[in-house]
């Protein structure tokens, strides 16, 4: 995938959205967010693709904590061998994420990469997984070797605990749980929902602003960005191809 020059400023656009943010935050009021999900499921990736990205908009990310527990609804066969719903290769990819979030356990680090998984399941071309190091410039390494040691089955078996001790059980995937409370079939709307939990007092934007706003701003920095003044490079250089494909599939740029 060859990216040309305007998709650096896109880079420079999703720069912002991090840092325009960056609110001392008190993390003891952070809101937590659980998505109890699987790799494959295309609920489970269009969720990811299409809402759970906003949490990177608007100063969200400051006042959230985000769990993403990819178990589902696999089953358990004594204790330590597991089946996935859409079989072998969705063990599979549950475990790389899962590893990936090991191996980085900044949100802001592992989300691109998960995001990009999932987008290659949106795509209905996973099988390219390993794409995604590369595209993100990540060392594959310490996640190939958690998913060839014990590590890998040891994190996807602590997530099937988390899963299935979850009060009320989860129904189905995605589950989306917003401080305890399950939303049911309103998770798309997780963002009301945390800005209704949170009691801290350095709200984000994104708690005051309607979604049509949020969209319309998000618009409007891409617009400073395009034709504005370039003026420095970002180390989220890394992130841009999934920056870019979630601008495109939110049709906040159509095409470049
Ligand atoms: C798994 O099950 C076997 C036999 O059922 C038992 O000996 C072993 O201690 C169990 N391991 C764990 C980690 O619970
Ligand atoms: C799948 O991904 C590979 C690697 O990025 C790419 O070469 C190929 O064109 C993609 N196929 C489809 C159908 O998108």
């Amino acid at each position: 995938m060859g990216f040309s020059y305007p998709s650096m400023k896109v880079l420079l656009f999703f720069h912002l959205l991090f840092f325009t943010s960056l609110v001392p935050s008190i993390s003891c009021n952070k809101v937590s967010l659980g998505l109890y999900y699987e790799s494959l499921c295309p609920y489970s990736a269009s969720f990811i693709i299409d809402s759970l990205a906003m949490i990177f908009t608007d100063g969200l990310i400051n006042i959230v904590d985000l769990n993403l527990v990819s178990w589902g609804n696999a089953k358990l066969y004594g204790n330590q061998t597991f089946k996935c719903q859409h079989g072998a290769y969705e063990c599979l990819l549950n475990t790389v994420e899962a590893c990936a979030i090991d191996v980085w356990p900044d949100v802001k680090d592992h989300f691109p990469f998960i995001y990009c998984v999932e987008n290659l399941v949106y795509e209905h071309n996973y099988t390219y997984w390993e794409t995604c190091f590369e595209k993100l410039d990540l060392d594959a390494s310490p996640v190939t070797r958690c998913l060839n040691s014990e590590r890998g089955t040891q994190l996807e078996l602590g997530y099937a605990a988390e899963t299935n001790a979850l009060q009320p059980p989860h129904k189905y995937v995605p589950w989306v749980v917003v401080d305890g409370q399950p939303l049911y079939d309103d998770y798309r709307d997780f963002v009301s929902f945390i800005c209704k939990a949170y009691k801290g007092t350095a709200k984000p934007s994104a708690c005051t602003e309607s979604s049509f706003g949020r969209t319309r701003k998000l618009k409007m920095n891409l617009i400073d960005i395009l034709y504005g003044e370039e003026t420095s490079k970002s180390e989220l250089f890394r992130a841009l191809p999934a920056v870019f494909s979630w601008l495109k599939r939110n049709k906040i740029v159509a095409s470049f």
